[in-house]
């Protein structure tokens, strides 16, 4: 199947929805952690200080203190939650879609001091690192290269065939969540998505369920940190289940400094061109009247004047939370430009584009003291026609909402 058969394959319409079954089977959900068995088990020291002072030279930094820290601030456990029926489950610094985490992360790690090189696999559930070869693998020349991988059945249980989509955006918001983390600690991060993904599972000797999507280098760096405080941000950032409706609006200054932030250049091989625009629902902005907006170079643009916050709800299958937020967002991708950049494999740049933005807003509205969800199950095709746009102007990819979070009092540190 071509990207663009799986594409309108998996449009929801209102159709797909009202006669999918809907039935999970909770006896077979799947584990969203993976452990690999019979391997050395490395110790990474617990609670790590946050990353707010920029350390030394890479190498010359203690490696388990230097790994403690990236993952703690990227992809450890941060919450739990305790269900209705009793039963607690873990949340991670990463977000993922239904919870479910298809995304793992595998690194190299090269001169690292009193660490041994090797291939390793990071084990959230007790933040430590299983190595699953020692030695040499000249990926890059990086001392900690990073392989994030998918393992789509664990989204399939859940999503079906759309699970694919949900994987990618999974991945970017994970790109973001280490390299902002890498960021506070000093350092950038170059991602890589053009590479033989069979020659990449063979090295990483991955399970036959499990995809390689992204590379990360790690390398030195002089740039200022995107955010203050940046590892109480990323270890308390939470999707909201709801916000609070009713007229309290955000600042236009707020939603200026949310979105600049998102927006940011990326730093990849395939980041040659945006490839994603913002459409924005505005519901409570003050200084800026409801209506959908486009944001063109930095500003919003107005498309279509009015209260929609009916419709921002019903266009994301119904969800309060699109309805209910400060503003929603229609993350639009050129598909076709993707395509013409990158062959097949543009189809997943631009969903890990439309993570990474994500995880941008989702840090972007921690730090203003406001609360944020992804959203990736909406109406594609009745996006399009309420936007006006045809689909060489651009394809849904992904969903947002910003605003004043509604307590979650099942959530636990
Ligand atoms: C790609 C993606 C899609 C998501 N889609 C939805 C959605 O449609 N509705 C929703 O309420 N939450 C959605 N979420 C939020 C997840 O449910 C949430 O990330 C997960 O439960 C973990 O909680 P946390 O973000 O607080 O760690 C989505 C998250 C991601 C990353």
């Amino acid at each position: 199947m071509t990207w663009r058969e799986y594409h309108e394959a998996t449009k929801h319409t209102p159709r797909s929805v009202r006669e999918s079954p809907h039935l999970l089977d909770w006896a077979s959900m799947p584990d969203p952690f993976r452990h690999f068995e019979g391997v050395p088990v490395l110790d990474l020291p617990a609670d790590p200080p946050p990353p707010e002072t920029p350390r030394a030279e890479l190498p010359d930094q203690d490696g388990a203190h230097f790994l403690s820290q990236l993952f703690f601030y990227s992809a450890a456990i941060s919450a739990s939650k305790l269900s209705p029926a009793g039963r607690r489950y873990a949340l991670r610094v990463n977000p993922s879609s239904g919870n479910l985490h298809p995304t793992e992360f595998h690194f190299v790690t090269t001169g690292l001091r009193d660490w041994p090189d090797g291939l390793y696999h990071y084990r959230p559930s007790s933040h430590m690192a299983e190595q699953r070869a020692a030695g040499n693998f000249p990926l890059s020349s990086a001392a900690v290269h990073l392989i994030l991988t998918t393992i789509e059945a664990r989204e399939a249980w859940k999503y079906g065939a759309r699970a694919w989509r949900y994987c990618l955006h999974d991945a970017g918001h994970a790109w973001q969540c280490v390299t902002l983390a890498a960021e506070a600690m000093g350092f950038t991060v170059s991602a890589i998505g053009e590479f033989e993904d069979d020659q990449i599972a063979q090295l990483c000797q991955l399970p036959d369920d499990e995809r390689p999507l992204l590379q990360l280098a790690i390398q030195q760096a002089t740039q200022r940190p995107t955010f203050a405080h940046f590892g109480h941000l990323a270890r308390t950032r939470r999707s909201a289940l709801d916000f609070e409706g009713g007229e309290q609006s955000i600042s236009l200054l707020q939603l200026t400094a949310i979105l600049q932030c998102a927006t940011q250049p990326l730093q990849a091989d395939f980041a040659h061109a945006p490839l994603i625009s913002l459409f924005l629902y505005v519901h409570r902005v003050e200084g800026l009247a409801p209506g959908v907006y486009r944001y063109v170079n930095g500003a919003p643009e107005l498309l279509i004047p009015g209260d929609q916050r009916v419709m921002a709800a019903a266009l994301s299958l119904g969800q309060n939370v699109a309805g209910n937020a400060s503003v929603a967002v229609s993350m639009i991708a050129d598909l076709d430009l993707a395509a013409a950049l990158f062959g097949d494999r543009g189809y997943r740049y631009a969903h890990f584009e439309a993570g990474a933005i994500g995880q941008r807003l989702y840090l972007g509205a921690a730090a203003q003291g406001l609360g944020a969800t992804g959203i990736g199950a909406f109406y594609d095709e009745e996006v399009h026609r309420f936007l006006g746009l045809t689909p060489a102007q651009g394809q849904v990819v992904y969903h947002f909402a910003i605003g004043y979070p509604v307590p979650d009092t099942r959530l636990q540190a």
